[in-house]
């Protein structure tokens, strides 16, 4: 098996270029030094050459509220870009994972969304992913979608290591404590999508770490387990207003790994300490 992953120099792409070859999988990640993915025709001459077995889609333009001023270069990336990638997976008959995030959803209520319901994006960033979507469900037999929130990893930067660096500076800090999510831990997920990789239990997923809690919760779970004496301050979105809408319930159902027989992830909790532990060693 012979496996493309777009987005190495990405958090995600990283890790699962790292998880395969530890499989003995044969891998390669590629990123816009490669092709861009607005380059149709190069994307087509590097993955006709290439031959993979399957695509893992990691990439996507991912500044979120820079998107509300460049929606035209975020959906010529992670919609046009994706639909392209979709094309070619199935010229090659080959399976396609693609990558999308709960901001495809309303984020309104405190229920936990099911992969099937209604999509109502907030946001330039979100519909973009929700086209995306589309184009894998309508273009790719063996496809996997796989839904996402709250991402940290080794290799990029990510809320967890923004609150690491403002603890160097400050005792006390205001968090946001009305949005409700999962952190996922991009070690943790490329194992479920090398799993994924491995299968043929193609469908629409949603793959983050176990259990839910606000921003300000994963801020004061970091420094706990960090040993930082910071005092987090919850405060409402409103204190912090940004150019995108963010959902206030991020919360996703992941039943649907367990009946398709694939393990859930970690507590977001063991996944934090873990993480805490891989940023030391590398900094080591
Ligand atoms: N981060 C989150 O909190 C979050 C939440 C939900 C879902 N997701 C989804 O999870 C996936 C992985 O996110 P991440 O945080 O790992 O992303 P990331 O760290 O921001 O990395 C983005 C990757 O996309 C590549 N890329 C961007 N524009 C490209 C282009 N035009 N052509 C080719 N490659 C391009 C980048 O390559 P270059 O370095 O070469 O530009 C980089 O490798 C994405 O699909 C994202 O939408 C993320």
């Amino acid at each position: 098996m012979k496996v493309l992953v777009t987005g190495v120099t990405g958090q995600l792409g990283y890790d699962c270029v790292q998880e395969l070859e530890r499989r003995g999988i044969e891998v390669r990640g590629v990123a816009s030094r490669d092709f861009s993915l607005t380059d149709h025709a190069a994307a087509k001459r590097y993955i006709e050459t290439y031959r993979p077995d399957v695509i893992i889609h990691c990439a996507a333009y991912t500044a979120v509220d820079k998107a509300e001023d460049e929606q035209e270069i975020c959906e010529a990336i992670n919609a046009e870009g994706t639909r392209n990638l979709a094309k070619i997976a199935q010229e090659l008959a080959a399976k396609m994972i693609y990558i999308s995030t709960d901001y495809v959803f309303p984020g309104d209520g405190e229920r936990f969304y099911e992969p099937a319901d209604k999509k109502e994006p907030q946001n330039a960033y979100g519909l973009s992913k929700l086209h995306g979507e589309e184009a894998v469900q309508e273009l790719v037999e063996k496809y996997f979608i796989v839904r996402i929130s709250w991402v940290f990893g080794i290799n990029g930067r990510n809320f967890i290591r923004t609150m690491l660096k403002l603890a160097e500076t400050h005792d006390t800090l205001t968090v946001v404590d009305d949005q409700i999510g999962s952190p996922t831990y991009t070690h943790d997920l490329a194992v479920l999508l090398a799993d994924m990789a491995q299968s043929d239990k193609y469908g629409v997923y949603h793959a983050t770490n176990e259990g839910v809690c606000s921003w300000a919760e994963l801020a004061a779970e970091t420094f706990r387990q960090a040993g930082r004496k910071v005092t987090v301050t919850p405060v409402p979105s409103s204190a912090y207003p940004t150019k995108a809408v963010r959902p206030k319930n991020s919360r996703m159902s992941k039943d649907c790994l367990e009946a398709a027989g694939f393990h859930r992830l970690p507590a977001w909790q063991d996944a934090v300490g873990r993480y805490l532990h891989e940023l030391n060693s590398k900094a080591e």
